[in-house]
Formats: structure tokens, C-alpha cells, sequence
């Protein structure tokens, strides 16, 4: 079917704005929203003993944000790489391993070759899919279907989303499992997720304070993003959303490894976007930015209202809806999203079709 723009001026756009269908779409193949519950699906993770996730570009960051949530939630060990080194690395890999492709397309030839080896050495697979006829789904042992419907911009949005949403109840699902979730824990997590929609939702309505942020983004020729925990690899997202469709240089960095070296970046022409729900390691994050504020690094400190401020001058704030902390990758994934598209309208950019990128890569 011919997938048209309708209103918005890009694909991107829409597609940014399609979330909360499409997560939805997505948890509910996970959950049973009814009775507060995971859905037992195809994979008992009580039989593995460690996940070794595979992934290229934005899917890697989702693949990275799934581990945050396997370990905390599951007890279960969980390793991301990129597929061009792990195919090509020989990885030792012990036998209860599942090895897990995560891949819009279903077809970039890494991610597929990695899955392949896996499958040789005689491991489980699943493959995390947005296109479920792909060649990952066909050579999966387990199908896990993220629902975006189709995505055309060429930077990734809502399968990102839809990976993460997918990667999220999979963990919950996993700690069910595994028995390091109780029901009671299960019902409250499976409950922040059917919220995840609606905050998503909530979440767009931060726009017109982030088009006032992209205004001084499209002026900087390097761009720092900061986050602790899983907003770690958010950040990471967020600064190849910005390269992607901006053409701004830009780095995600874990907020607490800044003063390992790239403090020595920061000016006053370098704006920091600091992703900060109010987590158990807000304080710590809230610590970095009066660091970087002190060294005159403009920063924009996106977190909820009612996360207290960090003392110093220069933060500015966007407030982000309050939210359970399982789902903030979700949510702030929106921001971080809007910035780098009204950063590349700003700049005039190609946006939905960036210089030399592909939607699918298909060869090495
Ligand atoms: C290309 C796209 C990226 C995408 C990556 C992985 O490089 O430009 O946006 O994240 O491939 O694609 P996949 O289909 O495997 O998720």
C-alpha cells in the first residue's frame, strides 16, 4: 500500500508522531493489559542463561536500552554488539545463549550474517523485527514482532520505539520467568507500560519549547547529549538522530564518564542536552550538569517538573511528563526525536532522505 505523508510536512514527522499507535500496537502483542499481565509467547527465558544481542545504527541503541532492562528486571545477563564486529570477531559464546537480532528491516546483511552464525554454532535465536516476512524472521528460531507498520524516513523513529517497547515487555516477561518478578511487581510494570502510550502522547507536547532548543542547536557545530542508566544509550540515539538529518557533529556520553575527557570540549558554544527523568541517579546527572554549567557549557536539561534543580546558572529546563522509570526511554525518546527534526528543518536538510544514507543495508 502506498504510504503517503498526509499532513505533515515529512515522513519523519508523521512518523514521530505515530508513536503512540505504533508502541501500543507493539506492547499489546507482549502484555494482557486486561489482567495486568505478560503474555507467555514462544521464548521460556528460564532455559537460557545470558542474551547476546546483535544490532546495526539506532536498533543497536534499542538493543542496548533492552540490556539495561534484561539485567535489572531478570537477573539476566545480556551483551549488545554491533554486528559488523561480532560477525567477524569470533565471540565465545557458551551454549545457553540466545542470540537476538534486532532489526527494523529484518535485512541488513551484518545483522544477518551474525544471526546466521549463531545459528550455526548451535545457539537459539530470535529475531526483533519490524518487517515480519524478513530474511532475520525466516532464520530466527523465535519471532518477535515489533508492530511500527511501515517506516519510511531513513532516520529511524518509531521502530526504535517499537524495539524498545517490545525490548521492555520481553524483560518484564523474562523476570516473570525467571521468577525475579512477583505478581504484584509484574502488575505495577505491565501497568507503566500501558501508560507509555498516552505519556508518549504527553511527550509531544513538549514541541514548541524544543523548536526554541533546535533555533540554538542549528547554530552549534558540535553538540554533547548526556544521560545516566538507559538514557545513556538515548543520549548515543539522540546524538546520531542530530549527525543523521542535521549534519551537526554530535556525541552521546554517559553523564558520569564526562569528566574523563570530553568536559575538555565544553564552551560556550557547546550545547549539552541532558536527559534526566527522575530516577535513582538524578542526583548524580543533576551533579554533572552544575559541572559542565560552571564551565559555561549552555546546558538544556530536559526532565519533569518536579525533579529539584541543580544549582548554577546556564541550565535551562524542558520539562518532560512524570513517568514510571521502566518507560522513560519511550518518552524521552520523543525530545530527543523532535530536536534533531526541527534542528534539520531549521538547517534545511534533506530530512527524510539524508546524504549518503540508506534505509536498508543490504550489502557489507
Ligand atoms: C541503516 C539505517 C539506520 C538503521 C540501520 C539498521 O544504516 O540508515 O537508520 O538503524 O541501517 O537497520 P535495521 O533495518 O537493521 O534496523
Amino acid at each position: 500500500a502506498l504510504v503517503e505523508k498526509g499532513e505533515y510536512r515529512h515522513f519523519m514527522e508523521k512518523e514521530i508522531h505515530e508513536q503512540p499507535d505504533s508502541v501500543q500496537h507493539t506492547l499489546s502483542h507482549y502484555l494482557d493489559f486486561v489482567n495486568g499481565k505478560v503474555k507467555p509467547g514462544d521464548t521460556d527465558f528460564s532455559k537460557i542463561d545470558r542474551i547476546q544481542i546483535i544490532a546495526c545504527g539506532t536498533a543497536f541503541y534499542a538493543g542496548q536500552i533492552g540490556r539495561y532492562a534484561f539485567e535489572k528486571l531478570a537477573g539476566l545477563p545480556c551483551d549488545v554488539e554491533i554486528a559488523s564486529e561480532f560477525r567477524y570477531r569470533n565471540p565465545a559464546l557458551t551454549p545457553g545463549t540466545l542470540g537476538v537480532a534486532v532489526s527494523q528491516s529484518g535485512e541488513t546483511a551484518d545483522t544477518l550474517a551474525s544471526l546466521s552464525w549463531c545459528k550455526q554454532k548451535g545457539l537459539d535465536t530470535a529475531a526483533l523485527v519490524n518487517v515480519h516476512s524478513s530474511s532475520m524472521a525466516r532464520e530466527a528460531g523465535h519471532l518477535w514482532p515489533t508492530h511500527a507498520g511501515p517506516e519510511i524516513g531513513v532516520a529511524s523513529t518509531k521502530a526504535f520505539t517499537a524495539q524498545v517497547a517490545a525490548l521492555l515487555a520481553l524483560a518484564v516477561t523474562a523476570g516473570v520467568q525467571r521468577g525475579t518478578i512477583d505478581p504484584t511487581r509484574e502488575a505495577e510494570l505491565v501497568k507503566a507500560l500501558f501508560e507509555a502510550p498516552r505519556l508518549i502522547a504527553e511527550a509531544m507536547q513538549m514541541e514548541d519549547a524544543l523548536k526554541d532548543v533546535a533555533h540554538e542547536l542549528a547554530k552549534a557545530t558540535d553538540v554533547l547529549f548526556l544521560g545516566r542508566g538507559s538514557m545513556f544509550p538515548l543520549a548515543m540515539e539522540g546524538a546520531l538522530k542530530l549527525k543523521e538529518i542535521s549534519y551537526i557533529h554530535a556525541e552521546g556520553y554517559a553523564a558520569g564518564e564526562l569528566k574523563h575527557g570530553p568536559i575538555a570540549l565544553v564552551d560556550e558554544l557547546t550545547p549539552i542536552v541532558a536527559l534526566a527523568p527522575l530516577d535513582d541517579v538524578y542526583e548524580k546527572t543533576a551533579s554533572n550538569l552544575q559541572e559542565v554549567a560552571a564551565r559555561g557549557g549552555p546546558v538544556i536539561m530536559i526532565a519533569p517538573k518536579s525533579a529539584p534543580d541543580p544549582h548554577g546558572a546556564g541550565i535551562r529546563r524542558v520539562d518532560a511528563p512524570e513517568c514510571h522509570t521502566l518507560i522513560a526511554p519511550l518518552v524521552y525518546a520523543i525530545p530527543v526525536q523532535l530536536l534533531a527534526y526541527y534542528t534539520a528543518v531549521q538547517k534545511g536538510t534533506d530530512v527524510d532522505q539524508p546524504r549518503n544514507l540508506a534505509k536498508s543495508v543490504t550489502v557489507e
